[in-house]
């Protein structure tokens, strides 16, 4: 059994390399759509999302959570030309899983579009250090809300494998 959703689900690679290619404005509305497309309990949409194509403002930010993490791991956004931010808002129970399900619907739709993504959860080192506030003004992150998850868009330069799939992880109980 195949169909396009399947084939996109089965086809997304996290891609960790990337041409200079900027990814256009009708790129960035289509993602945001599939992202704002997304289920959320409650239909609250307690996300936010922060588009940056600004290579100062993603060094910036890759500066601090490397600064953060105590030890280098070199350009976290792999040289991306697009990122875009995930903020949830703060104090309401699934945000942040509202957050991933929309973090998924923008990497299949990336996908779709014939770019590559990879999905960023090392970026919170920036947004959870002494520099919290600034980082989270500079980011747009509305009052309340608060680092989620990130994901580095673009014309893809490398391919990858899938991922092996962990057995043991699916139970019947009939
Ligand atoms: C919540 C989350 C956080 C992640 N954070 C990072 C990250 O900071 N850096 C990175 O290179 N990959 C990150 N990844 C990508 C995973 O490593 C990747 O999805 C996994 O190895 C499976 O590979 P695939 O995406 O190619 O199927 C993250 C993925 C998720 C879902």
């Amino acid at each position: 059994m195949s169909n396009q959703v399947l084939s996109a689900i089965s086809e997304r690679r996290s891609v960790r390399g990337y041409k200079p290619d900027p990814v256009t404005d009708e790129q960035l509305g289509i993602m945001l759509r599939a992202a704002q497309e997304s289920p959320s309990a409650r239909n609250e949409q307690p996300w936010h999302f922060t588009v940056v194509r600004n290579k100062e403002i993603i060094r910036e930010v890759n500066e601090e959570a490397n600064k953060n993490l105590g030890d280098d791991h070199g350009d976290i956004f792999y040289d991306a030309p697009a990122v875009i931010f995930i903020s949830a808002e703060r104090g309401w129970k699934w945000s942040k899983l509202d957050s991933g399900i929309a973090v998924t619907n923008i990497a299949l739709a990336a996908h779709s579009l014939g770019l590559g993504s990879v999905i960023l959860g090392l970026p919170d080192a920036a947004f959870n250090g002494p520099r919290e506030n600034y980082f989270n003004k500079l980011l747009k992150f509305p009052e309340n809300y608060e680092f989620a998850v990130a994901i580095a868009i673009g014309a893809p330069n490398t391919t990858k494998e899938a991922h092996p799939i962990k057995p043991g992880k699916i139970a019947y109980v009939n």
